[in-house]
């Protein structure tokens, strides 16, 4: 008498269960829904506080290699003397940044990514392997290597003028 009333009890509880895990599941694999935009386009003027700008704009106004150039000097500048005082930690860290601010470079400026990754391989790899044994007389030299080959480059785009040489004096270590 006792389990007849409780058999359906029980058996609405499992179904019930059941219920709510296939219900939660489908939110899980439900996709994400898709924001339509409409009537917009690369010219749609976008507001900001100082006016208005569009897409095509922004793309533009993506760093070129004179902005990217400023801070591989830098970076570059840093390099030298975190080596020099044996922070090969920071030094390692100033050309795994250089690359990355190459490769804006590259995408901003493809006609020259040829050149950058071929310096790359010609002098930063090597320029790499005496961080990674954190020789200093094997730094010096290829370091100076290196910079020939910055300006190198600058001469053979039309930038002979451009004669990056490192500061005589350290910078502030951060
Ligand atoms: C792929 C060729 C290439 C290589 C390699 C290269 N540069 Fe340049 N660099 C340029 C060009 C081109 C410019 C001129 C920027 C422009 O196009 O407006 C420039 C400009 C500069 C400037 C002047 C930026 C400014 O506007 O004041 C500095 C500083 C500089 N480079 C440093 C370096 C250093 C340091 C290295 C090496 C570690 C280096 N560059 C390697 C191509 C190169």
């Amino acid at each position: 008498m006792e389990s007849k009333t409780i058999a359906p009890i029980v058996i609405s509880i499992v179904a019930f269960i059941i219920a709510i895990a296939a219900l939660s599941a489908s939110y899980k694999t439900a996709p994400a829904p898709q924001a339509q935009i409409t009537g917009f386009d690369n010219k749609t003027p976008i507001t900001t506080t100082h006016g208005t700008i569009t897409l095509d704009r922004i793309a533009e106004i993506q760093p070129g290699l004179g902005t990217v150039m400023i801070e591989y000097g830098t970076r570059f500048y840093t390099m030298y003397y975190a080596a020099k005082s044996g922070n090969w930690d920071l030094a390692q860290y100033q050309m795994k940044e250089a690359l990355e601010i190459q490769e804006v470079g590259e995408y901003t400026r493809p006609g020259r990514a040829a050149s950058l990754k071929n310096f790359e391989a010609s002098f930063l790899e090597t320029l790499n392997t005496t961080m990674n044994s954190k020789d200093w007389n094997a730094f010096q030299t290829t370091y100076n290597n290196t910079i020939d080959g910055c300006n190198g480059c600058h001469v053979a785009n039309g930038f002979p003028y451009i004669k990056y040489t490192l500061p005589s004096s350290p910078p502030n270590l951060p």
